[in-house]
């Protein structure tokens, strides 16, 4: 493999984050998660004491971020001016907030930019992945920050089956008290998002595969299968 782009889009609870990150660490490649650069954003702008719906200020912060992602999905690291924020970044308090910061579109030029240079330095030599290439994550990865990416798959399962996964992780179970509490995570989060990314339905040229009824291993199986067709064969990608 020389230096692959792997683009990976879809709403929360279908997986996307496991199977990225499994994925890269068998294939040798980096890992970027950009929902946690949304959310590394969203952690500084309120450190800052910013009122989130203050457009203009928070957009202005987020320009200056001095934010480090590390691409080892073995371990990745979100720090921001040397302060690892890996474990705050997924709190409820920035998990209920985040939503504020990604769809302001002052925000997400800025932090599209540092992905595109993220994903750009690792086709090179001395990155992390030493050239191989990267598997980068998120909601408009396909259709914005990398249309021109060699393996681009949307990710969808139906809500119920990404409701149960989402309280079965927050909650270690997926009664109705549990699904009650992980709706707004899942639900209205996902309704704010689409505001401002396309990422329920397929732009040309990029797979679907609906994780609805499959086990975590069938999906990595099943994502593995699209890579490593693309990557064999790249024209028939482009033909899709
Ligand atoms: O995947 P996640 O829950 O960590 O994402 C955090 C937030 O960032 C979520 O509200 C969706 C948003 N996001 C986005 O707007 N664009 C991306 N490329 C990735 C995430």
């Amino acid at each position: 493999m020389t230096g692959l782009v792997v683009a990976i889009d879809g709403p929360s609870g279908t997986g996307k984050s496991t199977i990225s990150r499994r994925l890269a660490g068998e294939l040798g490649l980096a890992y970027l998660d950009t929902g946690a650069m949304y959310r590394v954003a969203t952690w500084w702008c309120l450190h800052l004491g910013l009122d989130l719906t203050d457009h203009e200020a928070v957009a202005a912060a987020v320009r200056t971020i001095p934010m480090e992602i590390g691409t080892d999905p073995a371990r990745p690291t979100f720090a921001v001016d040397g302060h690892d924020v890996a474990r705050e970044i997924r709190s409820t308090r920035i998990s209920t907030a985040v939503s504020a910061v990604a769809t302001n579109l002052g925000v997400r030029p800025e932090l599209q930019q540092r992905q595109r240079e993220a994903i750009a330095a690792e086709l090179q030599p001395g990155s992390f992945s030493g050239g191989r290439g990267v598997i980068a994550e998120g909601r408009d990865i396909t259709t914005v920050v990398a249309p021109d990416a060699p393996v681009r798959i949307l990710l969808l399962a139906d809500e119920e089956a990404r409701l149960q996964r989402r309280a079965r992780e927050l909650h270690g179970t997926a009664d109705a008290g549990a699904l009650a509490a992980t709706r707004d995570q899942v639900v209205r989060r996902d309704a704010d998002d689409s505001t401002v990314a396309n990422f329920t339905t397929a732009a040309d040229g990029v797979v679907t595969v609906d994780t609805s009824t499959l086990t975590l291993d069938e999906a990595v199986a099943t994502v593995r299968a699209v890579i490593t067709a693309a990557d064999e064969n790249p024209r028939t990608q482009e033909q899709q």
